[in-house]
């Protein structure tokens, strides 16, 4: 089987320069590996937790869906889908709140966090914490278990929610038998994170970035912008710390770099440098901005790519996982009730062995005791088949008390019946009559 990487993406704004480079670059040419098959969805549910304006989250869901595929996402080779398009999602998110240990949510960084903010303005621990930011971490599992993902590609701060996932995917499987594999996170260590326009991490909270689909003119001012330091032209300048630079690698290939740092050696004008830099980006963005526009302009055509994807992944794997999981719980169709309990029962201890009556070469009838393909004891010849299974009865019934003598010869009470078979243990054979008899025969 191939291995299966999956990921959610939260619809919150459009990305920017910092998020293509540091997540969706590397998302989109990982995907196309040989051996694995990739998921991607557009976390809308999530998207709750953090906003409640219906607009926003719909606008947003459009946009990163769109910038997604814009960026070579390919929905074909790719399971690509919105979360809300597999409302067994949800399903399955009951299924392990019911295992899921309140202690461990209590620990969730996200919900820590909250908690803290409140007790440093001194009000109450949990105000205006909803229960869904509470449960983030169990709706977040069950993306991933649903589809029983290997890897998940998340930055350090959702790893906790990866190892919790491995919690609740191990209590359900140790409660009602293996269902779900056990994810592992995927933290990809040396994703370039890239400077803003004031040299700061780009970050929509530090207010320093250069939106991914900014039109040219945007693009252009915008990289503009980015501070440099006061060097004049001809005067040799610094590629270490300088952001200007470390934009133009994220873009440049390595003999574009050299010739830049070339450049910045040999004193390269400031404005020189950010024209370089402006037309490596908006060389590389073009097309992507383009394809961007054209997909948010038809958004029925987006509407009808994600359903396709979450319809099919509903048919082929979500619909029957959740069957399956409906049924290893004991959500089960009444009339299969009591076969099912009987099967259980059996299931749970070890098979009892058996006795077999047969007839041998010298036209005695004969039984014998066996566990598995392992003799037990051997019973003696009788006369009629009725004989030999009023025999067996007896010794099934546990209403006689066999007896073995030092010979190994097995009697009830002044009849000999049988022998211990050879390298058999006494107390075996006594042993596996007794549980006959607690059986009921
Ligand atoms: N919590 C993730 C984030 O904020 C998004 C997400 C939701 C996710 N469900 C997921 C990521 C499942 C990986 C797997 O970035």
């Amino acid at each position: 089987m191939s291995l299966r990487v999956l990921t959610g993406i939260k619809p919150t704004g459009v990305p920017h320069l910092g998020n293509y480079v540091g997540a969706i670059r590397p998302a989109v040419a990982a995907a196309s590996a040989a051996g694995t098959e990739s998921f991607f969805f557009l976390a809308d549910y999530h998207a709750l937790i953090s906003t409640q304006d219906p607009l926003r989250v719909q606008r947003s869901t459009l946009e990163i869906a769109a910038s997604w595929i814009a960026c070579g996402l390919d929905p074909d080779t790719v399971a690509f889908y919105r979360q809300s398009d597999v409302p067994e999602t949800t399903e399955l998110t009951w299924l392990l709140t019911c295992v899921a240990g309140k202690g461990l949510l209590n620990r969730a960084h996200a919900y820590k966090a909250a908690v803290d903010r409140n007790r440093a303005e001194g009000v109450d621990d949990d105000a205006g914490v909803t229960a869904g930011l509470y449960m983030y971490p169990v709706l977040m599992a069950a993306d991933i278990l649903l589809f029983n993902a290997h890897r998940v590609p998340v930055g350090r701060d959702q790893v906790q929610h990866i190892e919790m996932a491995r919690d609740f995917a191990q209590r359900f499987n140790h409660i009602y038998g293996e269902h779900f594999t056990l994810p592992e996170a995927l933290v990809e260590e040396q994703v370039a994170t890239l400077p803003g326009l004031d040299g700061r991490k780009m970050s929509k909270s530090y207010d320093n970035v250069i939106p991914l689909f900014a039109p040219r003119d945007e693009l252009r001012r915008l990289v503009f912008s980015i501070v440099t330091d006061s060097r004049a032209p001809g005067e040799p300048k610094e590629t270490a710390g300088s952001a200007l630079f470390q934009l133009y690698q994220a873009f440049a290939d390595r003999d574009e770099a050299e010739a830049m740092r070339a450049a910045f050696a040999g004193g390269i004008a400031w404005g020189e440098a950010k024209a370089r830099l402006f037309e490596r980006i908006d060389a590389e963005l073009a097309p992507l901005r383009e394809r961007y526009q054209a997909l948010v302009a038809d958004p029925a055509g987006l509407e009808r790519l994600l359903r396709r994807g979450g319809e099919r992944l509903r048919d082929e794997q979500a619909r029957p996982f959740l069957a399956r999981l409906r049924d290893a719980v004991g959500l089960r169709d009444l009339s299969l009730a009591t076969r099912v309990e009987a099967g259980v029962a059996d299931a749970s201890k070890p098979a009892l062995p058996v006795f077999k009556q047969y007839r041998e070469a010298d036209g005695r009838f004969h039984f014998k005791l066996v566990d598995g393909d392992r003799l037990l004891l051997q019973g003696d010849g009788f006369a009629s088949p009725r004989d030999a299974g009023r025999i067996v009865g007896l010794l099934k019934s546990g209403a006689a008390a066999p007896r073995v003598d030092a010979n190994r010869r097995m009697w009830l009470d002044d009849a000999a019946v049988g022998a211990v078979a050879e390298g058999v243990d006494v107390d075996d054979v006594l042993g596996a009559l007794e549980r006959f008899a607690g059986e009921g025969g």
